[in-house]
């Protein structure tokens, strides 16, 4: 069977599409830090690597038919301090290099790496205020710190295509999931009846079900004529209070209550990171859906109600 190598993939997305490979057929190994507390009784097999310590086993890597890179430190986990910073580029950068440089030392039989980017490339709305259906791929990233972010690390991964393999980079929206990520936070002060709106409540959030992305990452494995950047979100932005409203109905049965939390307490408490829940973005999924891709989740609605 095909042999799928996924770095960074215990978190939020690697596990999902790990489950949804081994659906599909494929072996998986998951490239980890961690030496334990990982399921036993899994199809899924580990594989220890440290980055720093410049540690990967190189059978995995030439066993590997396909690569998909997540690994990176969480953006929204820690204050932006420096050497957060740092972190943020280098747990991105550093370990796609560390892969590269092994399947530039090594036979290998790789015909397909796809590496995780985000939206956070294109900064906010602003830019493209003329351009309704959003920012497409072509776009150049701003000069801030989550633009230049995902501009070195998909530089970062280019050096794959001169070994004569086929890259493709999924610039992925906010990822709508069961089991964490921006919905977890989302539900918890709806359990109180509290429905936050962010600022006022104005600002685009383009998503994506985790369903569709992993259904994306497939599609960029096994479709050969996917190269180069793709925008992974869904056809249906939405406002953060249409978002939270949609989910609260769906939560409380209309008992709620929005409250408003003003743009200079989330400044306060998150610092420089509030610019992620306060600004616009909006992508345009044109392109993805040139391949014949088809969202199974095309809405908020949608997505809500399948995962809540
Ligand atoms: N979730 C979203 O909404 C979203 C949106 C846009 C883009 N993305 C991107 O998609 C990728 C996967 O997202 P996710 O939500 O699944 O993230 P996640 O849950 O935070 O998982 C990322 C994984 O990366 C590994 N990792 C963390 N810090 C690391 C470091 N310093 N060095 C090497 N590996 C490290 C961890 O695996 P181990 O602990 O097992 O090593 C972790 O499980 C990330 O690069 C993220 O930026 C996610």
């Amino acid at each position: 069977m095909p042999v799928v190598l996924i770095s960074g993939g215990t978190g939020l997305i690697g596990s999902r599409l790990a489950n949804h490979l081994i659906e599909r057929g494929y072996d998986v190994i998951i490239l980890t830090r961690r030496k334990n507390q990982l399921p036993e009784k899994s199809k899924i097999s580990y594989s220890y690597w440290n980055v720093e310590k410049q540690i990967l086993d190189k059978d995995v890597v030439r066993a590997a038919d396909y690569i998909i890179h997540l690994a990176g430190a969480g953006v929204m986990d820690h204050k932006w301090t420096n050497d957060y910073k740092k972190k943020i580029l280098e747990s991105r950068t550093k370990s796609a290099e560390l892969i590269i440089d092994c399947l530039k030392e090594n036979e290998h039989q790789l015909k397909t790496f796809v590496s995780a980017s985000a939206i956070g490339y294109y900064g906010a709305d602003g830019k493209i205020l003329e351009r309704k259906d959003g920012f497409i791929e072509s776009d150049l990233p701003p000069k801030d710190f989550l633009g230049e972010t995902c501009l070195l690390w998909e530089a970062s991964v280019e050096p794959v295509t001169s070994l004569g393999i086929r890259l493709v980079k999924l610039r992925t929206g906010i990822v709508l999931s069961k089991n964490g990520g921006a919905l977890k936070e989302f539900k918890k002060p709806l359990r109180f009846g509290i429905a936050p709106v962010f600022g006022n409540g104005k600002q685009i959030i383009s998503w994506i079900h985790i369903d569709d992305l992993c259904r994306m990452y497939c599609e960029a494995m096994e479709n050969k004529y996917l190269h180069g950047s793709y925008n992974a979100a869904a056809p249906g932005p939405v406002s953060q209070k249409e978002l939270i409203l949609v989910l609260a109905n769906r939560m409380r049965n209309k008992f709620f209550t929005p409250v408003h939390v003003p743009a200079f307490i989330l400044k306060f408490v998150l610092g420089k990171r509030s610019i992620e829940i306060l600004k616009s973005a909006t992508v345009s999924d044109r392109k993805i859906k040139t391949t014949g891709f088809t969202f199974l989740y095309p809405s908020i609605e949608s997505a809500i109600n399948e995962l809540v």
